[in-house]
């Protein structure tokens, strides 16, 4: 396993050398207001600037001659096997993006075996992805590669639940409830033929406070939105990894891990919600101590190169997640550019390790950390 198979990437432009070469091409590639709703963060937008900006504080002290023989990227994570400690997060309506939309963003994870978070505003159904990952895992003869779905809390608790139902009848292998909320600054009409597949038939589809972050006090989208309670009831009806995604304190993280999750997702929502948050890079050291191993950590928000995963590595996360990228490839070449994508993070990734003299993600710390003055 130490050289993956390269995923088959068709005619992909050869000046597409980053993640940032592909965010510069896909604005060509999409409607302008489905471009817009992508990229936007919130507020003034001092969060989304942060999210990298904390990334680039940070510098990376090489070690040389150490001993890589039979290294590799691959980790273990809530059981599963993942080709590299990245993820793609859930992010909502990809057909906005390209008419194969999260089936084509399935097979290309598939054929990289990294881990895919499926959104509940999916435009594609949660079964049809699942199926999606089986053809492409027998097509390509590869295993099939890691499927979580991604849960907003409905209306009632029986909604919410027969997404639950459906995600494990289906064979998703986690559950991982999104408790921050997402504010959307201009009012995004979706293109036609653009629907949240996964609430078909639900009275009132995709009005629940979280999906719509309109949280206001005194409300009934304030009473329905979730709370601790809800995440105990959860806890008890799923034997399902669960995860929680949106936690930015230690104090909610303790309590996290209080209820029983296997997994907590440290997370801005890509500078989309409250702006002025901290980037969770920052977060991370005070949240890895109050965790104390207790719980898997993961990373999202700035994600843009394999230096990136390797500095939420050193801080403490077991794995970072990338969101808008995934989008960006897509909208360039559909499979193939999500795949290449991919490629590149996980290469970029295996370079910055080799370079820090680390086999295995396991091996990465924080003496590879130099913060500058
Ligand atoms: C998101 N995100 C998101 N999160 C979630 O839990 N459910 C969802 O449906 C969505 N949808 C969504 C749509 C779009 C267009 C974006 C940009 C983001 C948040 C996503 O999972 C992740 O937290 C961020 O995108 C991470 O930041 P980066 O990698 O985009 O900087």
């Amino acid at each position: 396993d130490t050289h993956p198979p390269l995923p088959p990437l068709g005619a992909i432009p050869p000046d597409l050398r980053s993640l940032a070469d592909y965010e510069r091409r896909a604005v060509a590639h999409m409607a302008p207001p489905c471009w817009t709703y992508l990229q936007e963060g919130s507020g003034d937008d001092i969060t989304l600037r942060e999210n990298r900006a904390a990334f680039d504080r940070i510098g990376l002290l090489p070690r040389v001659l150490a001993d890589l023989r039979g290294g590799s990227t691959r980790v273990t994570m809530l059981g599963q096997s993942h080709a590299a400690p990245i993820l793609l997060a859930p992010v909502a309506y990809q057909r906005i993006a390209h008419p194969e939309g999260e089936l084509a963003t399935m097979r290309a994870a598939t054929a990289m075996g990294i881990g895919m978070v499926l959104s509940t505003l999916a435009s594609e159904t949660l079964e049809d992805v699942a199926a999606a990952r089986a053809a492409a895992a027998r097509d390509l003869g590869t295993a099939p590669a890691p499927l979580w779905f991604q849960l907003y809390a409905q209306e009632t608790r029986e909604q919410t639940l027969a997404l639950v139902r459906r995600a494990e009848a289906a064979g998703h292998e986690a559950i991982m409830l999104t408790v921050d909320a997402s504010i959307k600054r201009a009012s995004f009409a979706l293109p036609p033929g653009v629907e949240a597949a996964n609430l078909r038939g639900t009275a009132r589809p995709a009005q629940t406070a979280q999906a719509l972050g309109r949280i206001l006090l005194g409300t009934p989208l304030a009473d329905a939105a979730p709370r601790w309670d809800d995440i105990a009831w959860l806890r008890g009806e799923t034997r399902l990894p669960l995860l929680l995604k949106g936690i930015m304190t230690p104090q909610d993280a303790r309590e996290a891990v209080r209820h029983g999750v296997d997994g907590i997702v440290m997370s801005n929502h890509g500078g989309r919600v409250l702006d002025g948050m901290p980037s969770p890079l920052t977060m991370l050291p005070a949240i890895a101590e109050a965790v104390a191993g207790e719980a898997t950590l993961l990373l999202d928000s700035g994600v843009r190169r394999g230096t990136d995963v390797v500095k939420a590595l050193a801080l403490g996360a077991s794995a970072v997640l990338v969101g808008r990228p995934q989008v960006h490839g897509l909208a360039v070449a559909g499979m193939a550019g999500v795949a290449h994508a991919l490629l590149i993070l996980r290469t970029e990734l295996e370079h910055a390790m080799a370079q820090l003299g680390c086999a295995t993600p396991g091996e990465i710390g924080p003496e590879h950390l130099f913060v500058r003055a």
